[in-house]
């Protein structure tokens, strides 16, 4: 029995041998070591600043990866690539979270041509990761369309996963993906982070995310209140918002549309920021005036004019919905009700007859595991749909003088359709 016993031992001994020495002989052929996929993840664009012309590219790896670099080439170089590929060095910033320490690198690409595809690649260790690729808006101004997707916390982010990854496969033609908050469901957890992260690959490292802040990504593990520096340090927005509020509060123009996200999480960030709600008026108030863009469309996460019981956002509402109608906002997209909604064009806290006169909200549901049965439609809801049976996403459309928003559900079938038509609406 022991003599048995010691070989297998042995066999096991061997056949390990066996498969380190067939693995470290693949190593010349993969141009770098196997250990490598592991050093760089969560693969990340965003934009820091214009779209026409830049694109941000941020990654993390263990702390003992001081550096890093991104090489890149229009695809249409693809066939010399590498070889007239630029290259350049990520700013890497240490992060400390509650699983220890990480350091993420940033590398904005500047002076990018309109309508170009680009390929690139992150370094790895001492060879190169996978070539990926994404590509700039056209210069033509001729409609686009993005995704949006409710509060993706959830207890198993698979199902996020399955809302992202066939959303994008039913609309790669989508420029880039928002989410309203709410993004994990404990914001200092990096576990729920890394998780997120892993399920958003192959979309976030192809298309930008330009999501927000919701409550959830200013809570800690111990279930106190913090400013959301994991969303922060890993979502590289622009950085173009009030001073106290950077990346959490930001604006972007995309073709004909002026885009601003805002920050509603005052009762969670009023002790690290009290001026939280003056500070955004101010700032949305000089925001909105400076723009000339067609469209305007505003994403905060706690929605002005709510579904859920006892859900009213009033010093939110009283703050923002002003200026909302000062400057015509076509759109405001929110979330954390877990509900898609939207109302009739809303003006003065009046319901009016056309979106000429007013702004429709919509609450966007959600694309994670979280439901609430406590909701229902409010008086100012033109449709009201509660996602119980399966998560949700939005798909917006603008060309020229009309915006389409589709909601459908996970698994593709149609929730809702509606437009606004400033052709008509407008005269
Ligand atoms: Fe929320």
């Amino acid at each position: 029995m022991l003599h048995k016993k010691k070989l297998f031992q042995s066999i096991g001994i061997s056949f390990t041998a066996i498969v380190l020495l067939i693995a470290s002989s693949l190593v010349p052929f993969l141009g770098q070591p196997l250990s490598a996929a592991a050093e760089v993840d969560h693969v990340t664009l965003t934009w820091e600043s214009d779209p026409k012309t830049t694109q941000t590219i941020t990654w993390r790896t263990e702390e003992t990866e001081l550096s890093g670099q991104v090489r890149y080439a229009q695809s249409e170089f693809t066939k010399s690539f590498p070889y007239n590929a630029q290259t350049l060095d990520a700013t890497v910033e240490r992060v400390a979270t509650n699983l220890g320490n990480m350091n993420i690198h940033s590398v904005t690409l500047m002076g990018l041509k309109p309508g170009k595809r680009y390929v690139y690649q992150i370094r790895e260790g001492s060879g190169w990761g996978e070539i990926r690729n994404f590509s700039t808006p056209s210069a033509k101004n001729d409609g686009f369309k993005f995704l949006v997707f409710g509060d993706s916390q959830s207890i198993n982010y698979d199902v996020w996963r399955t809302t992202l990854q066939q959303a994008f496969k039913a609309n790669q033609d989508v420029s880039f993906f928002t989410n309203v908050g709410d993004l994990v469901d404990v914001g200092q957890d990096y576990a729920q982070w890394d998780a997120w992260f892993k399920a958003s690959q192959g979309v976030i490292d192809r298309i930008p995310a330009m999501p927000l802040t919701g409550n959830h990504e200013n809570y800690t593990p111990e279930r106190r209140f913090s400013q959301p520096v994991l969303f922060t340090a890993q979502l590289k927005v622009p950085v173009n918002g009030p001073e106290s509020l950077r990346r959490q509060v930001y604006s972007f123009d995309y073709g004909d549309v002026h885009f601003v996200m805002l920050d509603s999480q005052i009762g969670e960030q009023v002790q690290f920021v009290p001026q939280i709600l003056e500070s955004q008026k101010n700032w949305l108030e000089q925001d909105l005036a400076a723009t000339n863009k067609k469209w305007k469309i505003v994403f905060l996460h706690r929605p002005p004019y709510h579904n859920k019981v006892g859900g009213a956002n009033s010093s939110v509402k009283r703050a923002f919905v002003p200026i909302l109608d000062k400057y015509h906002v076509d759109v405001v997209f929110s979330g954390h009700e877990h509900d898609y909604a939207r109302t009739y064009p809303i003006y003065n806290d009046q319901v009016v007859g056309s979106p000429g006169k007013g702004t429709i909200y919509v609450t966007t549901g959600r694309s994670g595991t979280k439901t609430y049965n406590d909701t229902a439609a409010s008086e100012w809801n033109s449709f009201f749909y509660n996602p119980l049976d399966e998560p949700n996403y939005l798909v917006v459309e603008i060309k020229n003088q009309i915006l389409h928003v589709k909601a459908y559900k996970q698994s593709g079938a149609l929730i809702d359709a509606w437009s606004i038509d400033k052709n008509m609406e407008f005269k």
